[in-house]
């Protein structure tokens, strides 16, 4: 590579400069409803551990490594996941890994957890980049230097590879009809209020569960007759077993007593896949093809890597991309899509040098966690080469959490890791993806940390993508591909203007 990546000159993107105090109650309100990344005040970034005085109680914000790994995985069974968060990530996906608890999760847990394996998540390279393929051609379609939203455009990659990754066929429906609803789910369900902050019970209404309801409804409508055709198809053909994680998790088995999923459990996981996978991980994509637009040298080293590693065996596609995989985790770092995780003390406890009451509220912000002063140097600033595999080892377990840790770790990370990477390293490849003139770029946390405004940029495919075969990769929601249009994009590698 020719350019020293441990040299390159870092710069500082957008974010909120932390107030110098902490912000008033009142003040708080307001500040969380618009924009949650906004109440962090100076101390946050340099304490290892700051209490908090909330209406509901006790609060600690824990920065500390060894106190987040006490909580997380040393204490874990005192410290459950809090009814906030529970409802902001998953209202109504009662029945679903993300917010079931207890005996239930632990089962749901250990069925679930071999669909995710890596050799399992490796074997999805091909789906992932039949998505990747898919929008590709979507963007050749576009008149070259066409401005879209990035960020309404990685929502419908992931959601694809969701669809194609689960479901092998894709969604049999309309992805754009599906992904305006899980706007409307995610914006229903991820307003935190005056009744949260007061700890008002779950059964007293919020605002927008009217919305919830019929979102939901039709969420299990079109899974529903997903899951049925597929087993009627199994019941015509046992032997038509399909590569994907659907079949998977029909056939999944918990290890200790045998038991099948109830159709109940199998509905209510892949929504919350679908839900906690795609959101979180097209805001890993937006930030990283902005972070890249902002950064002449990262931009053409991970050029250089996709142009001479995206060709290869798929199964160790990502192995290669270590450069990708860098600013991918910077990204994380940066702008984690998960910005607060929290957890309510189910006894007393000792954190530091603080005592720790029974429904205490511990909050883990990997925002400010990635930020924090004595933990990071210079940790405002876009730096890739934290990551690389010369310096990784460098970087402290606890003080790096995108995908949280212990045993409610994210199921998803080695797939959503990969998804992007690959998908980082393809686009780039095939488009120069520059920010729009006059576009303006602002963090804001609503549900995850996204790109406020949306991501305007300017798309224009590069000269390696002019020559394209004629074989179709089937499409995902069942719509006829354009005939004009290239059905395959060729020449990775070749030499580009
Ligand atoms: C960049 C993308 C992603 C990020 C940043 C992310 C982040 C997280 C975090 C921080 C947690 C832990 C929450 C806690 O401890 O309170 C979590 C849990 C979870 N994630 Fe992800 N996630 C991503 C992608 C995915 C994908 C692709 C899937 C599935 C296909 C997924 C499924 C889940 C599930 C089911 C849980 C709950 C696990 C449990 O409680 O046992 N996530 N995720």
């Amino acid at each position: 590579m020719s350019v020293d990546l441990f040299r390159v000159q870092p710069f500082r993107p957008p974010a909120p400069v932390p107030p110098g105090r902490r912000l008033g109650f009142i003040q708080l309100l307001r500040v969380l409803a618009r924009n949650p990344l906004e109440c962090w005040s100076q101390d946050f970034f340099s304490e290892k551990i700051a209490r908090v005085g909330l209406p509901i109680g006790q609060a600690f914000v824990v920065n500390d490594p060894a106190a987040i790994r006490h909580v997380l995985i040393d204490n874990a069974s005192n410290y459950r996941k809090d009814p906030i968060q529970r409802r902001v990530l998953s209202a109504g996906l009662a029945d679903g890994l993300l917010s079931a608890e207890g005996e239930r999760w632990d089962i749901q847990r250990r069925t679930l957890a071999p669909l995710f394996s890596l050799r399992n998540v490796r074997s999805l390279t091909a789906n992932m980049l039949q998505a990747v393929d898919q929008l590709s051609r979507r963007w050749l379609a576009l008149p070259p230097g066409s401005v879209v939203d990035v960020v309404a455009e990685m929502t419908l990659l992931t959601l694809n590879v969701l669809a194609l990754t689960i479901f092998s066929d894709g969604l049999q429906g309309d992805l754009d009809e599906f992904r305006g609803s899980m706007n409307d789910y995610f914006r229903a369900a991820g307003r935190i209020g005056l009744l949260d902050l007061v700890g008002a019970p779950d059964f007293v209404p919020r605002p927008g569960g009217r919305k919830l309801k019929a979102t939901l409804g039709y969420f299990q409508g079109v899974i529903d007759a997903l899951i049925e055709t597929r087993q009627s198809e199994c019941r015509k053909n046992p032997s038509d077993q399909r590569c994907d994680l659907l079949s998977l998790l029909l056939g999944a088995l918990d290890p200790a007593t045998g038991r099948a999923m109830s159709p109940a459990e199998v509905r209510s996981n892949i929504l919350t896949f679908l839900s906690a996978g795609h959101e979180t991980t097209a805001n890993t994509l937006s930030w990283s093809l902005y972070l890249l637009s902002q950064s002449d040298a990262w931009r053409a080293a991970v050029e250089a890597e996709a142009g001479e590693k995206l060709a290869g065996p798929p199964d160790t596609l990502f192995d290669r991309l270590t450069v990708t995989r860098a600013v991918v985790e910077e990204a994380l770092r940066l702008y984690p899509p998960i910005s607060a995780l929290s957890r309510l003390a189910q006894g007393p406890d000792r954190l530091g040098c603080h005592d720790i009451k029974a429904r205490a509220l511990i909050v883990i912000s990997p925002y400010v966690l990635h930020r924090h002063v004595s933990l990071w140097d210079q940790p405002d600033l876009f730096d890739p080469s934290r990551f690389l595999p010369e310096s990784r080892r460098t970087i402290e377990r606890f003080a790096y959490l995108p995908f949280g840790a212990g045993p409610r770790t994210c199921i998803g990370s080695t797939f959503a890791l990969q998804e992007a990477t690959i998908a980082l390293a393809t686009l780039v490849d095939r488009f120069s993806i520059a920010l729009a003139a006059g576009a303006k770029v602002w963090p804001v946390m609503s549900v995850t940390l996204r790109p406020g405004a949306g991501l305007p940029m300017r798309i224009t495919p590069k000269s390696n993508v002019e020559d394209v075969g004629r074989d179709c990769l089937p499409g995902v929601t069942g719509e006829p591909l354009p005939a004009a249009l290239p059905r395959r994009i060729s020449g990775r590698g070749t030499s580009r203007s």
